[in-house]
């Protein structure tokens, strides 16, 4: 994604303190991401696969999914506190992820930010940030 001078500076000031957090709604909103996340996991043909890889039971992963949502936005640590530390490719090493799966889930989560009431900027800047770990967790062809 190219980026214009008006959206780097923007990228920049979201990366201040809790920028993300706030634009993000706070706890609310990061579990709302994650709620419409696994919503449309369940909905959509393109992400059947991935959710056979999830427990059948999906509320403790919709749980661990906004936690997490509140420390990456630098918001309070809420994963930490009640799991323990995470480290996000340790904790996806036992499932087979290929660039199909990585595909799905980006593609999933492109479809959940499309329905939060956040400015279209700031989306744009959180599917980028996704990019990065969803490529890492990657761990196979
Ligand atoms: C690249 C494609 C991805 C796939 C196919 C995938 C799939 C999964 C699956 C199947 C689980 C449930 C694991 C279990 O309960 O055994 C899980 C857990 C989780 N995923 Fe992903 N994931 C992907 C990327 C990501 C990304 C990019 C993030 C964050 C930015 C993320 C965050 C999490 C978190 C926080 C958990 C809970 C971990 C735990 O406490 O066990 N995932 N993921």
């Amino acid at each position: 994604m190219e980026l214009t001078d008006k959206q780097k500076e923007l990228f920049a000031s979201y990366r201040i303190g809790s920028t993300q957090y706030v634009l993000a709604g706070e706890k609310d909103g990061c579990f709302k991401l994650a709620n419409d996340f696994y919503d449309l996991m369940e909905q959509m043909e393109e992400t059947k696969h991935i959710l056979s890889l999830h427990p059948g039971d999906l509320e403790e992963s919709r749980d661990k999914l906004g936690c997490f949502l509140c420390f990456y936005m630098n918001g309070p640590h809420l994963y930490q506190e009640k799991y323990g530390n995470i480290q996000l490719g340790a904790a996806h090493a036992h499932i087979p992820i290929g660039s199909k799966e990585r595909d799905a889930w980006l593609l999933c989560m492109a479809r959940a930010l499309q329905m939060q009431p956040w400015e279209e900027d700031f989306k744009d800047f959180m599917f980028m940030r996704f990019q990065t770990p969803a490529h890492r967790i990657q761990n196979q062809p």
